[in-house]
């Protein structure tokens, strides 16, 4: 099957819990907001979190008889992840060779129809995942999630060091959870010092939690608050880079 995805890209960082998840699933709701067809690849084969996010929990995603996947619908996306076809109890102890064979189907198997596009929320950490991940999906380029902590900036640097070595383009830095209690600027003091774009800033609210495990993310439930303009916003920043990579390309080409 022909992929039909004009931009793939990779929501990663190098820590746990600084809200990867949560970036992905309002970033591409923001992006169908704003008039785009998007998809949402949950590619954390150790903690799935987009079916509980997406309020997809328990439902099964339907095949044909050649073995196409149908990918589920929340929201207006259409979504994919190991949860929906593992039960959420059964530890899932994954071997490099079968997180590729996993993805490969995610990408080969699944109907995603044409997609401006595919988000894919990335497992914690820089081992040997995150890096097949990286060189497996063709991927147009990579957004980090940081807090404004110094220990997860350091954690990130290393997932930056990562894509660059992969040679995955890094489209811009998303701080979350900003705020008095954990500071704030530290991720867009950071993205100055990795030559990266800053995407934006996202305020720590506890709502964000409350409607994450609800399964309505916060775009939906509370599409005026602070978080979800920050969401609305960086989405467009996003698009900006993209455009702006797409002229460069254009005016190398004819040069
Ligand atoms: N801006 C925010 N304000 C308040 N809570 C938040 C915010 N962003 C994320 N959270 C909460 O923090 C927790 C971790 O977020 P999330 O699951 O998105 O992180 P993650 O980086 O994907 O984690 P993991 O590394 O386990 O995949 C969740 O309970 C989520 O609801
Ligand atoms: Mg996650």
């Amino acid at each position: 099957m022909q992929l039909n995805i004009k931009n793939i890209i990779a929501v990663g960082s190098g820590k746990g819990g600084v809200g990867k998840s949560t970036a992905a699933t309002n970033l591409a709701l923001a992006l169908h907001q704003q008039g785009q067809k998007v998809g949402l690849l949950d590619a954390d084969i150790y903690g799935p979190s987009i079916p509980i996010m997406l309020g997809l929990r328990g439902q099964k995603p339907a095949s044909n008889e050649e073995g196409i996947i149908e990918p589920l619908e929340a929201h207006g996306l259409k979504a994919m992840s190991i949860g929906f076809i593992t039960e959420e109890d059964q530890a899932v102890i994954w071997r490099g060779p079968m997180i590729h064979k996993m993805l490969h189907e995610f990408l080969s198997r699944v109907n995603w129809g044409e997609l401006d596009t595919l988000i894919v929320d990335l497992p914690p950490g820089t081992g040997d995942a995150q890096l097949s991940l990286s060189q497996l999906i063709p991927l147009t380029g990579a957004v980090v999630v940081t807090t404004p902590q110094e220990v997860a900036i350091a954690d990130v640097r290393r997932a930056v060091q990562m894509f660059k070595k992969v040679n995955v383009p890094l489209l811009g830095v998303i701080e979350n959870m900003n705020g008095d209690t954990f500071g704030m600027g530290g991720g867009e003091k950071a993205a100055g010092e990795w030559q990266m774009p800053f995407l934006g800033a996202v305020p720590l609210d506890g709502v964000v939690c409350k409607q994450g495990d609800c399964g309505v993310p916060i775009l939906i439930s509370h599409p005026k608050s602070p978080v979800s303009l920050a969401f609305l916003k960086i989405s467009q920043n996003l698009q900006s880079v993209l455009q702006s990579k797409t002229d460069a390309q254009i005016s190398i080409q004819k040069s």
